[in-house]
Order: C-alpha cells, then structure tokens, then sequence
C-alpha cells in the first residue's frame, strides 16, 4: 500500500492574494490592481443532472479559491495572464465577443463581461491576472470559479453592485452560466455558477431550478457543518481521464429533453414521484432500449432524495445521510449510466473502510467522488481508497477536505 496519499490543499486567503498580486506586477507596468477577488470550486453533496431538469441540488463550497487581481481600463481590451501559462498572454476586445469567435480559456472570462453587458450594463475592458487552487479537470468546477472571480471583479471595478445580495448575485450567476454555454460552448446547467456564487461557509445551498422563482425561493441556505457531528466531508479526485465527456453531457441533456417532450411537460420537475410509473409507462412506446425511462427515474428520484438529504441536515442529523448517498450513486450508475470504474472503486472502498455514505460528485465520467467520514476513520478511509487504487493498476487518486467554505467575494 503507497505510504503517502496525494493531499490537495487549500491555499490561505492572504496566500492567494499575494500570489496574484505578485504576478500582476510581473504582467503589466504602471498601477497595481484595483483589488483581489476569489470564487470557489464546489462539490455537490447531492441532486445531480438535476439542474438543467429544473430540480433541486444542494452543493457547498470548497476552501480551493480561484484568485483574480484585476485593474480597469478606459477602452473595451481585455488582457489576460494565467499563472498556469505565464508566457501566454491572452487578448480580446470585448466588441470582438460573441459566441464562436473567441477561444481558449480567456473564452470564459471574456464571455461573463460579454454576458454582462448584454444584460444592460456598462462594462470595460481590463487587465488581469489569475492563480488557482482549485484542482483542475477534477469535476469540482474549476471554470465556474474563474467565471465566478472574475464576475464579482467586474462587477465591483464597474459599479454595479449585483455581488451585494442575493438577488443581485442571482444575475452574475446567469451571466456566468450564458458565458459558460454560448461563448464558451459548454452546455451546463447552473449548479456550478450557482454554488462558487452563493454558497456560505458551513452551509450547504438548496438550489430549485424551477423556472420563474425569486431568489430566496431558488437558493436556501442549509446549516451544514459535518465537524459539529464529528465527520468530514473527503473528496477524492480519481484522476480518471474522462474521455467523451463533453458529448456524454449532452446526449443526458437531450434525452431529458426528448422524455419531456413526449411526456407533455415542460421539464421533468413536472413529473412527481407519485406519477413516475404512468410516465414511464407513457415513455415505452417510444423507447424501445428503456434508455428514456432509466434517465426519467434518475431525475425524479434524485431530486426526492436531494429534499430528503436537506431535511435530515436541517434537521441535524447529517449522520443519517449515508443511504441516500448510496442510493444516488447507484441511480447515477445505473439509471443515468455517468459514473465509471474509478468513481464506483472509490465510492465502494470508502464505505466498506468505514464512510457513513459516498457517491460521485459532479457530471461523472471520471472527476471526483464525495464520502462523509468520521473524524477518527480519515486515514483510514484515505488508506484503504489509496491501496485499492494501487491494486487496480490506477493513478493514484488525490484526496481533499472540504469544510464548506465561503462564496465568491473579495480580498
Ligand atoms: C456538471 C455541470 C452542472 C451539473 C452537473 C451534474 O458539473 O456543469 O451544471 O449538471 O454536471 O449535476
């Protein structure tokens, strides 16, 4: 068994913040920047492909932060500097914008000022940087945490004022999501932008995609402190390629899409689990592999467990959340047919070594997998996913505590 497991650590707020400040002044001459901004990566405790079928979800933040140091311009270019890619500037001016024209990673910064100012707001160019610790291709969102960052520093250097309460951090959200989907090209349902935006330390969010609600109704804060009941929330990131993964995505998307057509409704919300076994039986006609009606079950049932699980942390009794999260897995595995080798390994081993509950996290096909654990048993947990990950011939997976943190902000 290796002896020492891969642990990604969180970096300190005050360590962000200098990294990018540091980096701006090796970037660009003259003034520093405006400020630092942050948003988080994210991991969701349960609801999954809920959020583009207007169902519940209920994510909570990471401590992992992506940091910007921005400075406004007077002109509509952007200037771009990863850490990751320091020798690799990227441009674009804004009126340059729109969806098919820009590439890269920049994309997605790009898109939320583009998406911002086709919500009818002024917005300028400006000169950045970006460091992050948000371990990436993980599945633990870290391009909403770049959206995210860079929406609340938009928003702050142009005045707007949407980051200061909820209702206004509801429109970054959308204008994160629009960059993500049409100038980014990646066809995701909000969850992620949702949670790096809204999400408060220890609390988990219960978001309802059902069209139309106000804010308050659409994100409700669940006092969700795993520490006070003696566990931890552990993340294992399988480091699994996930190859396809993009059309995978939406080809769940479509045929969400198509069941609601011929079940007559506009979403699946529409359909209660009281009423789950007429709609399948309405589906079979035209349905001849059962794919239609495996992908239904998953969302209706997911979205009944996701009310049950915040129920029971409301309720403080995040101990009894275990069999809901292995119900969810299995309805990911093998009604919506996401998960794979590496997610079912982890979530196995880390029951049997002692989990209260595991399950994938995220869109799947590789990515990361969540397990509650008791305080005492984390080693123990991390060992045993660590060894079977080694007996298997796998890459050594990466492991991560994620006491739910703060959303995105400043500083
Ligand atoms: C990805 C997407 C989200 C959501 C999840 C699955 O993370 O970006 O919008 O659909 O998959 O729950």
């Amino acid at each position: 068994m290796p002896s020492s497991p891969q642990w990604l650590d969180s970096w300190a707020p005050a360590d962000g913040a200098e990294r990018v400040r540091t980096l701006f002044a090796r970037s660009f001459e003259g003034a520093g920047p405006d400020g630092v901004w942050f948003a988080p990566g994210r991991v969701n405790l349960i609801g999954e492909h809920t959020d583009y079928n207007a169902g519940l979800c209920l994510p909570t933040a990471l401590p992992h932060r992506t940091y910007v140091a921005l400075r406004a311009r007077q002109d509509d270019v952007v200037r771009l500097v990863s850490a990751q890619t320091p020798d690799e500037p990227w441009e674009a001016k804004l009126a340059d914008v729109a969806p098919g024209t820009v590439r890269g990673w920049g994309a997605y910064v790009a898109g939320v000022a583009w998406a911002l100012a086709r919500a009818g707001h002024e917005v300028r160019g400006f000169d950045a940087v970006v460091d992050s610790c948000v371990p990436f291709g993980a599945g633990l969102s870290s391009s909403a945490s770049l959206e995210c960052a860079f929406a609340v520093a938009i928003d702050d250097v142009s005045g707007l004022g949407l980051a200061a309460d909820d209702e206004g951090r509801t429109q970054l959200v959308e204008a994160c999501r629009r960059a993500e989907n049409e100038i980014a090209g990646a066809p995701t349902g909000g969850l992620d932008q949702s949670a790096a935006m809204r999400c408060g330390e220890g609390t988990a969010l219960l978001l309802d995609f059902r069209p139309g609600l106000s804010a308050v109704e659409s994100g409700q804060p669940v006092p969700f402190e795993p520490a006070s009941g003696g566990l931890e929330l552990l993340v294992v990131d399988t480091r699994a390629p996930h190859a396809l993964v993009d059309g995978q995505y939406g080809a769940r998307r479509a045929s969400c899409e198509r069941a609601a057509e011929i079940l007559g409704v506009d979403n699946l919300r529409e359909i209660v689990p009281a009423e789950l076994d007429d709609a399948l039986a309405k589906l079979a006609p035209s349905d001849d592999d059962g794919v239609l009606a495996r992908r239904v079950r998953h969302v209706v049932t997911e979205t009944e467990r996701t009310a049950a699980f915040a129920e029971h942390v409301a309720g403080g009794r995040v101990a009894e959340v275990g069999p809901l999260m292995t119900a969810s897995h299995a309805s990911l595995r093998d009604d919506y047919e996401v998960s794979c080798r590496e997610l079912d390994l982890v979530v196995d081993t880390a029951v049997r070594a002692g989990a209260v509950g595991a399950r994938m996290t995220g869109g799947g096909f590789g990515g990361s997998a969540i397990a509650l654990v008791p305080k005492g048993d984390v080693g123990r947990v991390v060992a045993a996913v660590d060894g079977a990950f080694a007996a298997a011939g796998l890459t050594p997976p990466a492991f991560l505590l994620a006491p739910p943190s703060a959303g995105a902000g400043n500083g």
